[in-house]
């Protein structure tokens, strides 16, 4: 039997971080230029049962048996065979690698997670929805952070820029009908930033001052409405600046770094039309909207500011059908 494969993509936050996790609605896009790959293959000479799970990156090279229950791809498999009703799988061995940098708010774990859950389901001789892809990427979520938005695992299982509001007993899941291709440089700080981390701070912040974060989240929420407008109608400029805005909140809140705000000024001073952290901060990618002909000029003013590493990504105009505002409306998990 050939391996069976699958890919997913990172992902950036255009607007909302942190106050997703509150309620407010945000937007996320998927950066193709990185990616998580899976890829299993069956090993007919080991009894049925018998999964071995490699991730190099992570120097892990173990049964799946011997795995707590909380290590994020066993959690990511045994929820595969849960949903697909199967007790005993035929023996196989699953190997991740990926291009994402860890902890750098590119959405690396949900990536990793949601390659892993359609290489298995695919090799089980299934294909999942995409909405049982992120419904099952969003309980491994859980393991890294207790109260995941939701939003990393949708837009990697979705592959398409959505907008987000977590919500109860369900989220609001639309993918946005972008009206003009638009591109976006990334500069990694190369300094870890853990979710965990961030979000808990975040958190403290609110137990601490509720009116003084809920008035931030209130506005970042204000600005991903906004923007949503402008990528509807293509209106770059304006997005640029919402961007900005952004970036202020996040500092109010207090998950940028001097690292950030030095690549989000290089940015701004080489000229792109608006520059912010992207992810949970605290270190990690920053995100620039930029012209596509000053992408790679702006890509390297942030590496002389410092960025261990840029990427550029654009994300493509929706099609014809969903210009004319057919764009999927989805509530899920
Ligand atoms: O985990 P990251 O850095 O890719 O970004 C998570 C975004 C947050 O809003 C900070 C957390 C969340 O669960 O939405």
């Amino acid at each position: 039997m050939p391996a069976i494969s699958a890919t997913a993509p990172g992902k950036a936050i255009l607007v909302g971080e942190h106050a997703v996790v509150y309620g407010q609605p945000a937007i996320a896009v998927p950066v193709e230029q990185v990616r998580a790959r899976a890829i299993v293959k069956a090993a007919p000479d080991r009894a049925a049962g018998e999964i071995r799970l490699q991730a190099p990156a992570i120097e892990l090279d173990a049964r799946l048996e011997d795995l707590p229950e909380n290590h994020p791809l066993a959690a990511a498999l045994r929820g595969v065979f849960k949903e697909l009703g199967i007790a005993r799988p035929p023996a196989f061995d699953l190997r991740v690698t990926a291009t994402i940098p860890a902890a750098a708010g590119l959405g690396s774990g949900a990536a990793v997670s949601v390659a892993a859950i359609r290489a298995t389901a695919e090799f089980l001789g299934r294909r999942l929805a995409d909405e049982q892809v992120s419904r099952l990427a969003y309980e491994v979520e859980k393991l890294y952070h207790g109260t995941p938005s939701g939003i990393d695992n949708t837009v990697i299982a979705y592959r398409r820029p959505v907008y987000f509001v977590r919500g109860s007993p369900q989220n609001l899941i639309e993918i946005i009908s972008v009206g003009r291709m638009f591109t976006l440089a990334i500069g990694d700080t190369g300094i870890p930033g853990p979710t965990a981390i961030t979000v808990g701070e975040v958190r403290q912040g609110w137990q601490a001052r509720p009116e003084h974060y809920e008035r931030l989240f209130a506005a970042a929420g204000a600005l991903a409405r906004r923007a949503r407008g402008c990528l509807e109608g293509g209106d770059l400029e304006e997005l640029g600046r919402l961007m900005n805005e952004n970036q202020v909140i996040l500092e109010k809140m207090g998950v940028s770094s001097p690292d950030l705000d030095r690549l989000v000024q290089a940015a701004l001073q080489a000229g792109a039309l608006g520059a912010k952290l992207s992810g949970a901060g605290g270190g990690g990618n920053m995100i620039a909207l930029v012209e596509p002909d000053q992408a790679e000029r702006i890509a390297q003013a942030l590496r002389r500011a410092g960025a261990r590493q840029t990427w550029i990504t654009t994300i493509a105009a929706a099609s014809k059908g969903e210009e004319n505002g057919e764009s999927r409306i989805q509530r899920g998990a």
